[in-house]
């Protein structure tokens, strides 16, 4: 604070024969300098938000993927299931942490019961189904929650292949009998099968602290 009043009176004695604006303009400039306040717009902030809302998202997605692959290729699809029962939340919980954030995946017809929508997300996900109901096709949104200091980010998760359907998929079909039985026992109120391919399974919540945006830009 001390050294801001110095500059404000030294760069005002400096060019007091100078026009006004000169003044005021020399001295912000060199206010800001030392605080060093960067000057960004509300647009910028969102638009950073949603691009890293997004790498996120992306980098959670391909790590439980690779994990999930592994634990198929090694133990075969029922022993994985194990595996996400125990590893799915941390897993993705991590990516967050690495970052400051919040993430993790909700849906309504859900597997986990920790994984049901709450607060904000369930009008979002809600519209992201009315969407997919209609034959639409919905995309990340953004929007401000807790006063404007949190950023919710999210995006829609749609079944891509046949992959997922060995564990979300119909029973007796794509959902093989030592799945479904195994499914059984770890999920007794499961909700997330007879899927196909291209349905909405659920959605990436991402919440972001305005503050650790700013330190990206
Ligand atoms: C090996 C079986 C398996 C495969 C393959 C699989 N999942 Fe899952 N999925 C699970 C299990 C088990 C859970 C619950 C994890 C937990 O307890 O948090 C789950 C949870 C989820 C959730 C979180 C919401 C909820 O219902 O709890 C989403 C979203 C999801 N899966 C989508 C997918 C998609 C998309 C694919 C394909 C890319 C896929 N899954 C492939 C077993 C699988």
């Amino acid at each position: 604070m001390k050294k801001i009043i110095t500059i404000l009176v030294a760069s005002i004695s400096l060019s007091s024969c100078e026009p006004r604006d000169r003044i005021s303009k020399e001295t912000f400039e060199q206010v800001n300098e030392s605080m060093e306040v960067k000057r960004l717009t509300e647009v910028e902030i969102i638009e950073e938000a949603m691009i890293w809302g997004d790498s996120i998202t992306n980098e959670a997605q391909a790590q439980l993927m690779a994990a999930l692959q592994k634990a198929i290729e090694e133990k075969g699809t029922a022993e994985a299931l194990e595996f996400c029962n125990v590893n799915a939340l941390s897993l993705v919980g991590e990516v967050g942490e690495t970052y400051g954030v919040e993430i993790r995946r909700v849906s309504n017809s859900n597997r986990n019961p920790q994984s049901l929508p709450t607060g904000e997300e369930k009008e979002i996900l809600e519209a992201y189904e009315y969407t997919a109901e209609s034959g639409g096709k919905s995309d990340p949104n953004i929007q401000k929650i807790s006063g404007g200091d949190v950023f919710l980010y999210t995006k829609p998760i749609v079944i891509p292949s046949g992959f997922c359907l060995s564990c979300h998929g119909e029973a007796g079909k794509e959902l093989d009998e030592s799945t479904f039985k195994k499914l059984g026992e770890l999920y007794p109120d499961d909700k997330a099968i007879g899927h196909k391919v291209g349905d909405l399974r659920g959605m990436w919540s991402v919440k972001i602290p305005k503050k650790e945006v700013v330190k990206r830009l």
